[in-house]
């Protein structure tokens, strides 16, 4: 009998990350797509790498800004650090939407990416050395957070691709006017 419950309990957290791991393997993740798009030669990998940045990022932020944040909010007293990020996050989006309306032979557009790389690498470091670590010593169930997080991610990466799979046949800006587009919370 407890080894049936020894199993099943091992069932259910298994493979389970808990808030703050899933988000810092998302910032991994895509630290090491902006250092292939530097080191990419061809504008064909570059759009590539480009697209799948500004998918990544869409997603996280948006399973930030819907429940870690708001988690965070709550269980931290440190209201501060969550505007700072919220206002971070809505001047990246501005940049993806540059990045996802244009393409590696527009001017700038490589110098766009570029930045937006460096302008995540100072956010992800104030995540991971301030926020986080006032999180996990905040009173919350990181792992029910995580398990939030996770199911909300994959939600909203089937509908990314869905979309992007059905703008396939458009124009690119009627592509670019839709999910992709500045405002987009898809
Ligand atoms: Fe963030
Ligand atoms: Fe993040």
């Amino acid at each position: 009998m407890a080894t049936t419950k020894a199993r099943s309990r091992r069932k259910t957290t298994k493979g389970t990350q808990d808030a703050l791991a899933l988000l810092k393997a998302d910032h991994t993740k895509v630290q090491g797509l902006f250092d292939q798009f530097e080191k990419a030669r061809s504008d064909s990998r570059k759009l590539s790498l480009a697209r799948e940045i500004c998918m990544e990022l869409t997603v996280h932020t948006t399973i930030e800004e819907e429940i870690f944040y708001p988690a965070a909010r709550e269980a931290i007293d440190d209201s501060d650090l969550l505007d700072e990020a919220a206002i971070e996050h809505q001047s990246a989006k501005e940049l993806i939407a540059q990045i996802n309306e244009g393409s590696p032979e527009d001017d700038k557009w490589s110098a766009r990416v570029t930045v937006l790389g460096e302008y995540i690498k100072h956010h992800v470091k104030e995540e991971q050395n301030e926020l986080f670590p006032e999180v996990r010593e905040a009173d919350l169930d990181l792992k029910a957070l995580g398990q939030r997080l996770l199911a909300r991610k994959q939600e909203l990466m089937s509908e990314y691709k869905e979309h992007l799979n059905g703008s396939a046949g458009r124009t690119r800006s009627a592509r670019s006017s839709s999910m992709t587009g500045s405002s987009a919370h898809i």
